[in-house]
C-alpha cells in the first residue's frame, strides 16, 4: 500500500528514493519515539532527584538540629565540668583547711581562716559567724568584729538576723543561715541582691558543724589549760613552803620565757608548754631538804649533788600528768649547757629541747638578778654581761641575742661586747 501510495508501483518515484524516504520516515518515527521516551525518563528521574533532594534537605535539617542539641549538651557538660572542678577545688581547700584545724590556733585566727575558706563557696555573699555575743565577718579580705546587742543563745533565728543587720548597719534581702544546737554559734550567708543564687542549705549546715566542732575543741583545750595552770600553781605553792622565793622566781622566769617564745614566733601551743615548764621547772626541789635549799652558805659536794637531781625528779613527777609529757622534757633539760657540760644528760647544742634552752636563759637571768640566801643580787648590766660572756658555752648564743633584744625593747640599757 505504501509502495502504491508513493507511486512506486507506477514508477512515479524511483525505487531507491522511495526506499530512502521509507527508511527516513521510519528513522524519524523511531527518533521521535526515543526522544519522547527520553523526555519522560528525564522527567521521572528529575522528580526522583527532587524527592531525594528534599529527603536530603530534611535529613540535613535533622542533623543540624542534632548538632545543635549536641552542642548545647556539650556546653552543659563543660559548664557542669567547670562547676565540678570549682566544687572540687573548694572541697580540697576546705579539706586542707580542716586538716589545719587545731585547738592551738587562737579563736580570732581560726575565725579568719574559716571565713576565708567558706567565702570561696559563694563570693556573692557576705559570710559572717557569730559566737556568743561576737560577730565576725570578712570585709575586703580583712577580719572585722562587731558585738551583737545580746549574748547567745538567741530566742529565734530571726532575732539573730535582726541583731546582725543592726550590728552591720545594712539590710540584706536574703539570708541563709544555721545556728548550732546549743544556740551559741551561727554561720550566715547574707545577700544584698534577692536575685542572686544562694548557697545550699545543706552546705551551710555542714560548715556550721565544723565551726561548732572547733568551738567545742577550743573550750576543751581552754579547760585543759586552766586545769594544767591550776595544777602548776598548786605545785608551786607546795614548793614555796620548801624554798621561800620559788613563786616569784618561777613567775618571773615564765614571763621571760614566754616573751622569748613569742619573739621566736612559736605557736600558742608551744608558748603554753614553755609557760607551764617555767612554772614547774624547779618542782623537783621538793625532794631536796629545805635546809639545803635555804642554806645561807656554800653547798657541800653532796648537797650540790642532791640539788642537781631536781630536774630529773621534776620530770618524773610531771611526765605522769596527761598532756604535760612535753613539759616534762623541757623541765628535765633546763640545766643542760650549750657546750654539753650541763646535767642531767650532758646534751649539747640543738640536742637540747628549744624550750629548755629558753628556760635556761630565763632561769639564769632571774636567779642572777635576785637575792639568794647565799648571795646578793647582781645588777642588770652584770647579769647581761654574764649572759654575753657565756653565750656559746652555757647558753644558746642565738637565744641570748633574742633575750637581749627583748630587754632593749623594754628600755633596759644593754651594753654588748
Ligand atoms: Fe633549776
Amino acid at each position: 500500500m505504501i509502495i502504491r501510495y508513493l507511486g512506486m508501483e507506477k514508477r512515479v518515484v524511483p525505487r531507491w528514493l522511495a526506499t530512502l524516504l521509507l527508511v527516513a520516515g521510519v528513522g524519524l518515527v523511531v527518533f521521535a519515539s526515543w526522544t519522547l521516551s527520553l523526555r519522560v525518563l528525564v522527567k521521572l528521574k528529575t522528580k526522583e532527584l527532587l524527592k531525594a533532594n528534599e529527603e536530603l534537605k530534611q535529613l540535613n535539617e535533622e542533623i543540624m538540629a542534632q548538632q545543635q542539641e549536641l552542642s548545647a549538651l556539650n556546653e552543659q557538660l563543660e559548664d557542669t565540668y567547670a562547676r565540678l572542678e570549682s566544687s572540687l577545688k573548694r572541697f580540697n581547700d576546705m579539706l586542707s583547711f580542716l586538716s589545719s584545724i587545731s585547738p592551738d590556733v587562737s579563736r580570732e585566727r581560726f575565725y579568719a581562716m574559716f571565713l576565708s575558706a567558706v567565702q570561696r563557696f559563694d563570693t556573692n555573699a557576705l559570710v559572717a559567724l557569730v559566737n556568743g555575743r561576737d560577730c565576725y565577718f570578712l570585709n575586703e579580705g580583712s577580719m572585722n568584729k562587731v558585738e551583737t546587742a545580746r549574748s547567745a543563745p538567741f530566742d529565734s533565728k530571726d532575732e539573730l538576723v535582726g541583731l546582725l543587720k543592726k550590728a552591720l548597719g545594712t539590710n540584706f534581702e536574703r539570708v541563709v543561715y544555721e545556728v548550732s544546737g546549743n544556740g551559741e554559734t551561727a554561720l550566715l550567708f547574707l545577700y544584698r541582691d534577692v536575685a542572686v543564687r544562694c548557697v545550699e542549705d545543706d552546705l551551710v549546715k555542714a560548715l556550721c558543724s565544723v565551726l561548732t566542732i572547733y568551738t567545742k575543741l577550743k573550750e576543751h583545750e581552754e579547760t585543759l589549760t586552766t586545769l594544767s595552770e591550776g595544777v602548776s600553781h598548786a605545785f608551786l605553792k607546795a614548793l614555796e613552803f620548801h624554798e621561800h622565793h620559788t613563786v616569784k622566781h618561777s613567775e618571773t622566769v615564765k614571763e621571760y620565757a614566754v616573751k622569748m617564745a613569742r619573739k621566736l614566733g612559736l605557736d600558742e601551743r608551744q608558748v603554753r608548754l614553755i609557760s607551764c615548764a617555767a612554772l614547774l621547772h624547779d618542782l623537783g626541789k621538793l625532794a631536796v631538804p629545805s635546809a639545803v635549799l635555804n642554806k645561807p652558805g656554800k653547798l657541800s659536794p653532796d648537797e650540790l649533788q642532791l640539788v642537781k637531781q631536781h630536774p630529773t625528779i621534776a620530770a618524773e613527777i610531771i611526765q605522769h600528768i596527761k598532756g604535760l609529757e612535753e613539759v616534762a622534757k623541757i623541765v628535765r633539760h633546763h640545766h643542760e649547757r650549750w657546750d654539753g657540760k650541763g646535767y642531767p644528760d650532758g646534751l649539747s647544742g640543738e640536742e637540747i629541747p628549744l624550750g629548755a634552752r629558753i628556760l635556761c636563759i630565763a632561769d639564769a637571768f632571774e636567779a642572777m638578778t635576785s637575792n639568794r640566801p647565799y648571795r646578793k643580787a647582781m645588777s642588770i648590766s652584770e647579769a647581761v654581761s654574764e649572759l654575753i660572756n657565756n653565750a656559746g658555752e652555757q647558753f644558746d648564743p642565738n637565744l641570748v641575742q633574742i633575750f637581749l633584744e627583748i630587754l632593749k625593747e623594754e628600755g633596759v640599757s644593754v651594753v654588748e661586747g
